[in-house]
């Protein structure tokens, strides 16, 4: 498979914070209720200043000096995003800009399964074009397409990026195996209509569909690499709502301490989630040379993707 490995990561996380208590001083919620129901407590809200493309270039610009390398040494940029700065030119072209590469680049959209697709087609491309260094970004301002007034959604959402830089490296590390899916019967689920200007949902049934997609999408991730459950050193899964991840890393039989979940702090970031993730996960020491890591992403469309990544290597 794929000789592909992730060398680098970083972050852009906007300051400013959006807490349950500000949610329940202006609607009809409250603290205990959102905690509940979904785990989050906080979200973050990018600056009137910050778009998808300025948190994109500062988590790319450090995830490139991350993994010790300099704007040049990019052969190729792939930016996930649900939430472009405009129609029109596609973002990856304000971040390759803003980076000052000299590289091919575009946008991947898969909603809040973008970056795991992202990295699939860098990694596959990588391998293809005998590429040297690939860097994938996963940048949302979905604060700025919830209804400020509509409980079901507001709670949810917040801002953020995440970029990875993947290298070539030895066999049997990076990018081990891969399942992406999709049911576009299910749009009308999980959308912005047209002419609307906001996020319509339909919870429950997005929470079902995401529950049996990760477990399938995971399984059969995990079968193509010829691993199990018990084999997963850490499961970096979407970051949609707390009881999603728990009902299927219980069901999938990954436990508690090898399932990553920052969601009380940033809320759903949709195609950020998973890399902001990851990024805390190796920051804080979770990962290591060798550690077999399953991420899986979800959300609109329907569409999913999981990867079994083995780390190091390079
Ligand atoms: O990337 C994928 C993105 N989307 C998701 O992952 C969303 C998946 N779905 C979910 O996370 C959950 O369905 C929600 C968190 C959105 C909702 O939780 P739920 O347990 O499915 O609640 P519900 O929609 O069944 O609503 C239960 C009650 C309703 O009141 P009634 O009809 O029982 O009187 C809602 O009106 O909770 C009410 N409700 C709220 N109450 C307080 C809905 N939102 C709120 C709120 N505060 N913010």
């Amino acid at each position: 498979m794929t000789a592909a490995t992730i060398t680098g990561l970083g972050t852009a996380i906007p300051e400013a914070r959006l807490t349950n208590a500000d949610l329940e001083a202006r609607l009809d919620t409250s603290d205990e209720w959102i905690v509940a129901r979904t785990g989050i407590r906080e979200r973050r809200v990018a600056a009137p200043a910050e778009t998808s493309s300025s948190l994109a270039v500062e988590a790319s610009a450090a995830a490139i000096k991350d993994a010790g390398l300099v704007p040049d040494d990019v052969d190729l940029l792939i930016v996930a995003t649900t939430t472009p700065d405009q129609a029109l030119p596609q973002t990856s072209a304000l971040v390759h800009d803003g980076l000052g590469l000299r590289c091919g680049a575009f946008d991947v959209g898969a909603a809040c399964a973008g970056f795991v697709h992202a990295l699939v087609v860098g990694a596959t491309l990588l391998d293809a074009g005998n590429l040297g260094a690939v860097v994938i970004v996963g940048s949302e301002t979905l604060t700025r397409i919830v209804d400020p007034d509509d409980r079901g959604t507001v709670p949810l959402f917040g801002d953020g990026a995440a970029a990875v830089v993947l290298r070539p490296c030895e066999p049997g590390y990076g990018l081990q195996s891969w399942d992406l899916g999709c049911d576009g019967s299910a749009s009308h689920i999980l959308a912005v209509p047209p002419g609307e200007q906001y996020i319509q949902m339909e919870g429950q049934e997005v929470f079902r569909r995401a529950v049996r997609a990760v477990i399938a999408s995971a399984g059969n991730v995990l079968r193509a690499a010829g691993r199990d459950a018990d084999d997963v050193d850490l499961f970096v899964p979407h970051q949609a709502n707390a009881r999603i991840i728990s009902m299927a890393a219980t069901q999938l039989g990954i436990p508690a301490a090898k399932t990553m979940v920052n969601l009380e702090r940033y809320g759903n970031t949709s195609a950020a989630s998973v890399p902001i993730a990851l990024a805390e996960a190796a920051e804080g020491g979770r990962l290591v040379d060798g550690d077999v890591v399953l991420l899986s992403g979800f959300g609109a469309g329907m569409a999913w993707a999981s990867a079994v990544l083995r780390w190091g290597g390079a």
